[in-house]
């Protein structure tokens, strides 16, 4: 007994995780998304960040996913943040990733009203120069990517929810007229790359996406180059449009094909195993009405990972949105996105959870501090309890990072005012110290 009590005993540093946390990479028998869509006649893409393209999140961009869409690197304010003077550097390396792993480029986005920079939203144009301006961008970035880039989103967002067109810098100072110019130079600076025009809330049939199919057809019967058009389909759990893939079937009818192009389903924060079970299939359902269409040719997701998303910093309380946690690991949605491609998943689909695991992490012929570290994957915390009961006779006697209570052998620790909140991906820990004489076997905790 006396070498157990003298110095740091083996025991002390044990680490004693009375829940195991582990956060399940994609089983390695898993079939990649990439071949998965391959298999169907499909490309499967993500939005990306170029800063990110390394480590694991590169792992996973270049090794799932068929195509790539940079998220924010081809916007105009981006490209071309003074008049006159170009930053491609996030452009170029998110094409040169994409061409090192086999991939395509979506190119994101040329004509919009948004993420433009001050110096052109500012400026006093007559039509005449904004027009000029309008081709001269076009020309420039279409031409320095000209080869490179499967498919253009041309214009982005033209629409009102009721189908008129929205007051824009372009519409209101060229007219409509806009939308054919625009694909028209494109066209001309790269004539092998598709042509889309994007928008969100018109995945099923309603006002907004038949004024899209209005517009389509005016311009195919035009002969304006049009390809295709672009479903954002940011969504919400539980909301995919029940005609969806009728949607779908009736632009591939006129002759042009659909791409999903920016894919996210949130949910209100914070997530459990229901709502994700519930993302799963609305992954499946939105896939799966693809796939069911020949003409639907890419699904693009808006960021693969939690910790890439716009959700959480766009509609507050809502997160959670993509196939993968915040830490890469496959969420239920990434299996739903496999199945609906024909995969059979060789892992179980994982739930999501928070856990506490106790430790010791110094001991003393009389004392020892510990810690108890909350993490959550697939599922968050807005407040926290957490109990155990001691079986040697160990007594708190002071605490930091929350707030326990010990009666008789009972410890109960609730979260301090400041770190009740345990965020998807993330974890909270707290310490105390602690008298043990005897023995200090590490208790069972309970997470409440
Ligand atoms: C978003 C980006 O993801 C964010 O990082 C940025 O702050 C705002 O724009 N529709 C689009 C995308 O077409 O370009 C938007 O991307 C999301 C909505």
């Amino acid at each position: 007994m006396r070498s157990l009590r003298t110095g740091l005993s083996l025991a002390a540093l044990v680490t004693g995780a009375a829940l195991l946390f582990t956060a399940p990479a994609a089983h390695a028998a898993d079939t990649p998304l990439r071949d998965l869509a391959a298999a169907k006649g499909k490309v499967i893409g993500t939005a990306v960040t170029g800063s990110k393209l390394t480590g694991t999140y590169g792992d996973l961009a270049g090794g799932q996913f068929s195509s790539l869409t940079p998220g924010n690197a081809m916007k105009w304010g981006t490209v071309e943040p003074t008049q006159s003077t170009f930053n491609w550097t996030e452009a170029d390396q998110i094409v040169a990733f994409a061409q090192a792993h086999n991939q395509q480029v979506r190119g994101h986005t040329l004509v919009w009203h948004s993420q433009n920079p001050s110096w052109l939203t500012t400026g006093t144009w007559t039509s005449a120069q904004l027009s000029s301006l309008l081709q001269n961008h076009i020309s420039t970035e279409v031409g320095r990517y000209k080869g490179k880039i499967a498919a253009w989103d041309v214009v982005n967002e033209p629409f009102n929810e009721d189908g008129t067109y929205r007051s824009t810098l372009w519409y209101n100072g060229l007219g409509s007229d806009y939308i054919a110019n625009a694909l028209t130079w494109a066209h001309a600076a790269d004539p092998d790359a598709k042509l889309y025009i994007n928008d969100y809330n018109v995945e099923g049939v309603n006002a907004k996406s038949t004024a899209l199919y209005n517009l389509v057809k005016d311009l195919k019967s035009r002969g304006v180059p049009i390809d295709g058009v672009g479903l954002q389909a940011h969504l919400i759990l539980g909301q995919v449009p029940a005609t969806l893939q009728q949607n779908i079937q009736r632009f591939a009818d006129l002759g042009v094909d659909v791409a999903i192009t920016e894919l996210d389903i949130r949910m209100a924060l914070p997530s459990d195993s229901t709502k994700l079970a519930q993302q799963k299939a609305d992954f499946k359902s939105v896939v799966a009405a693809c796939v069911a269409v020949s003409r639907c040719v890419n699904v693009t997701v808006w960021g693969f990972t939690d910790s890439d998303s716009w959700v959480d910093s766009t509609f507050p309380g809502y997160g959670a949105a993509t196939p993968y946690d915040a830490n890469y690991a496959p969420k239920p949605a990434y299996y739903g996105i496999a199945e609906a491609l024909g995969g059979t998943t060789t892992t179980p689909p994982p739930t999501g959870a928070c856990t506490a695991a106790y430790s010791v992490s110094s001991q003393w012929n009389t004392g020892f501090t510990g810690q108890v570290t909350i993490s959550c994957s697939g599922a968050s915390l807005s407040s926290w309890q957490v109990s155990w009961t001691y079986g040697a006779g160990q007594q708190i006697t002071q605490a930091w990072n929350a707030v326990c209570t010990q009666s008789g052998a009972a410890v109960s620790c609730a979260n301090a005012s400041y770190n009740g909140t345990v965020a998807d991906g993330s974890s909270v820990s707290f310490g105390f110290n602690a008298s043990w004489s005897g023995s200090n076997p590490v208790p069972a905790v309970t997470l409440g």
